[in-house]
């Protein structure tokens, strides 16, 4: 059986001191051991050490949104997986459409950083999804295709069911405007389909895939309800406690 899975991608919010305050709060509040579920938060790196400590007896994971594929080396600016490692960062998310659309992020790029990730015994989520304009014009399920082609390139199966996918259409990141139910579903199952035919079923039934876009404490039972729905990728909500609670409570239980 998939587990459930609860991240919270605080993306480029909050100091030291608002990190740390909400890192507590989480930890006294959902911070207890899920026999089928996981939850883990991706502050900013400035705030990374600080959150581990708070979060270190507690069962969240720590997680970075962002990682360069080079161990080391005259990268001005840039973060290692072996850097991550060393601040006590278990997961990385990878290919958000923010660093698609601001920070240029193509497929090749995110199939490197996968391979450093993996190579660094970082758990990846790599983010998949359409634009508005690609939805309306029916090229969901052909962009998808893509960029999950693109991103698993050359990558053995025994490293692949490691990586976690989320599905984050876009049109629904930060706009209020969720996916229904039934329409993230569909491209769910669209993604485990093609991930059999790409590696195996086994593979295909034991990969898990988060949604992203919108997820608040009212919408998260609808879409965790669902069939091929493993968890959620969270990004406004995941700065507030009490929605952020709520969220991982209505999807896992202890
Ligand atoms: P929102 O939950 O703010 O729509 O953001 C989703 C997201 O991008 C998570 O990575």
């Amino acid at each position: 059986m998939r587990i459930k899975v609860i991240a919270g991608n605080w993306k480029m919010h909050k100091t030291i001191e608002e990190a740390k305050s909400l890192a507590r709060g989480l930890a006294e509040r959902v911070g207890r051991p899920f026999s089928q579920g996981c939850v883990a938060i991706f502050p900013p790196f400035t705030a990374l050490s600080e959150v581990k400590r708070i979060i270190e007896k507690s069962s969240i994971k720590l997680g970075a949104q962002n990682l360069f594929w080079e161990e080391e080396g005259a990268f001005t600016g840039e973060i290692s997986a072996k850097m991550l490692k060393d601040v006590g960062c278990s997961f990385v998310i990878i290919g958000h459409s923010e660093r698609r659309k601001y920070f240029s992020e193509t497929d090749e790029i995110v199939n490197k950083k996968l391979k450093s990730a993996l190579s660094f015994d970082l758990t990846p989520i790599v983010c998949v999804g359409e634009t508005l304009e690609e939805r309306e014009e029916s090229s969901t399920f052909r962009i998808i295709e893509e960029q999950i082609r693109g991103a698993f390139k050359d990558i053995p199966e025994d490293s692949a069911l490691k990586v976690i996918i989320a599905y984050e259409p876009v049109w629904a990141i930060g706009t209020g405007k969720v996916a229904s139910p039934s329409q993230a579903q569909e491209v769910h199952q669209f993604i485990r389909e093609l991930l059999e035919k790409l590696y195996s079923k086994e593979l295909a039934q034991n990969i898990l895939i988060l949604y992203g876009g919108s997820v608040n404490p009212e919408n998260i039972e609808g879409l965790i309800s669902q069939e091929d729905i493993d968890g959620a990728l969270v990004g406004g909500a995941s700065l507030k406690l009490e929605a952020f609670s709520l969220i991982v409570e209505k999807s896992i239980k202890a």
